[in-house]
């Protein structure tokens, strides 16, 4: 059975991992655990883009060799999505055989077919830089000086015949709606491809970039690192092998949008069509995060590290808040004040209070067993029916990529849950003699305890570690399906709860 498969871009090695990358992984991440819960088979890649100027020139600049960064940045970066609970079934490095051994085929195969040809280039190169420019590069007509001396340099290279796919391409992505989400950056593909797109230069002389994997069939280049780094999402499947028909066609390609055109709209398509690999069904492209309106990325310095708010608020807290900002597609500003106010308002006081008096009032009140449900009035059936309303809106929200909304409705049932109680009042109901408030009071404790269960299960994609402990307190195990779990059930019934807990502490003020 074909499994469904997702990938998110491989980050470059060259700098450390910030909220722009953690991001990318959790939206993944929230995929496939989606996709597993509803059933279906799954197959998650990530991973590191190793090889390239950046890489070497950083490994110079600090005096190490370019595969001791790599190493450095493979710990960084997989030490990342351990603490970020991504889910991940593979990571793949650049560097390593299997991938190399992919790419040296395509190579190969093109320049067999005479898809790649060998020609000069002339155009204005930057020595600090170590890159040719472009004239969109200038600003007021002038190189900037942080390019230092730029000289106009002729140098042989290879190139891929890219221009000969343009209306194929065209055409494709006309035809294919679903080939790039959300449907407004269709467009700027579009817009891109109505100017006449060049042949891609595919390769670098060695002695002005060592740091590749050589062209096969000429040792004195290497491969252009967007020719490489692509070929990362059929080398780690097995390309060329039975089980890459397991995966393959990719059902997501997860990634931002500064990389949609031209590398995973336009090279992309072209060089699987060129070697007669079938298409991606999906780009999923997702916007930036901001810092004060401007992008947030290692070269400006205005990053936020991932692992200061996860050492401080835990991975839950950090994976509900990027999710629950981002409308997927949009950018979104990062602002602690804003990270506080979802922490305290949505975690600490709607959630996690609602966990904490749920199980303080099972002890106080049930000796911790959760009690049968004796009676259905009002507040029970109007809170089962915000229930049904909820999963409906919130299932239909995953579906259609729209997480924020999701959590959005998952919290309203859970500020439900938490009126409910206040309608309920068992402090109240504990105090009368009355039979029938002694039934009602075991009723609001079964409720309140199986709305808990239903809102962290139904949150499990976002927030899978919270789903594990808060099932535990419940005394209910563990569930890898959603498949009957998000009915309306006796299933704690008879259950032992734990003794209360605090899930999102206050911040302790500095
Ligand atoms: N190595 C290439 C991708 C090759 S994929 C075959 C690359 N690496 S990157 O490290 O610069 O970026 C990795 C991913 O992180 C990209 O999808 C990029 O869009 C995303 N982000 C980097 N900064 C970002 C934000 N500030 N906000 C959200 N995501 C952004 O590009």
């Amino acid at each position: 059975m074909k499994k469904f498969y997702i990938t998110t871009a491989i980050d470059y090695a060259n700098g450390a991992p910030h909220l722009g990358h953690a991001y990318e992984k959790i939206l993944t991440d929230v995929i496939a655990r989606h996709r597993r819960l509803k059933g279906e088979p799954v197959h998650f890649l990530t991973g590191l883009d190793e090889h390239g100027q950046k890489v070497q020139q950083t490994a110079r600049a600090r005096g190490i060799e370019p595969i001791e960064l790599c190493d450095e940045a493979d710990v960084a970066f997989r030490g990342l999505c351990e603490r970020l609970s991504i889910s991940n079934d593979d990571f793949i490095r650049t560097t390593e055989e299997r991938h190399k051994k992919v790419v040296c085929s395509l190579l190969q195969q093109l320049y067999d077919e005479g898809q790649i040809y060998k020609a000069d280039y002339t155009g204005y190169y930057s020595t600090r830089a170590e890159q040719f420019l472009q004239e969109k590069d200038k600003v007021n007509g002038e190189w900037p000086s942080g390019f230092g001396e730029v000289v106009e340099i002729t140098e042989s290279n290879y190139f891929f015949k890219l221009s000969q796919y343009q209306e194929w391409l065209i055409g494709h992505v006309q035809a294919h709606d679903e080939f790039i989400f959300p449907r407004f950056r269709q467009k700027q593909v579009l817009e891109f491809l109505k100017e006449p797109i060049n042949d891609l230069c595919i390769s670098r002389p060695r002695e002005r970039l060592s740091w590749g994997i050589p062209l096969p069939f000429d040792e004195d280049y290497v491969t252009y690192v967007w020719f490489d780094a692509l070929v990362n999402y059929i080398s780690a499947v097995g390309y060329g092998e039975e089980r890459f028909k397991e995966c393959w066609p990719v059902d997501f390609h997860v990634i931002g949008k500064d990389i949609l055109v031209p590398p995973h709209a336009v090279y992309w398509p072209i060089m699987l069509k060129a070697c007669g690999i079938e298409l991606p069904k999906s780009l999923l492209v997702h916007g930036w995060w901001l810092r004060s309106g401007e992008k947030m990325a290692k070269s400006t310095g205005n990053v936020v590290s991932p692992l200061d708010l996860i050492d401080q608020f835990g991975t839950d807290a950090f994976r509900y808040f990027v999710t629950r900002e981002m409308n997927v597609g949009q950018d979104s500003d990062f602002s602690i004040e804003l990270f506080l106010s979802r922490y305290n308002s949505d975690l600490a006081n709607d959630l996690g209070n609602l966990v904490s008096r749920t199980l303080n009032m099972a002890s106080r009140y049930a000796g911790s067993t959760v009690p049968a449900f004796a009676v259905e009035e009002e507040p029970e059936k109007e809170l089962r029916a915000l229930w049904k309303e909820t999963r409906g809106a919130a299932l239909e929200c995953y579906d259609g990529i729209q997480f924020h909304l999701a959590l959005d409705r998952i919290f309203t049932f859970i500020r439900g849950i938490n009126r409910y109680a206040e309608t309920r009042a068992p402090w109240k109901l504990a105090k009368s003699e009355d039979p029938e408030d002694r039934a009602r009071l075991e009723t609001a404790l079964a409720t309140m305890a199986e709305g808990v269960r239903l809102a962290v299960t139904l949150a499990a994609p976002v927030m899978p570690d919270l789903e594990t402990r808060v099932r535990a307190l419940l005394g209910c195990g563990e569930t890898d399906t959603w498949e009957g779990e998000l009915n309306w059930s006796e299933t704690l019934v008879g259950k032992t709860l734990s003794a209360p807990v605090i899930l999102f502490p206050r911040p302790t003020s500095e």
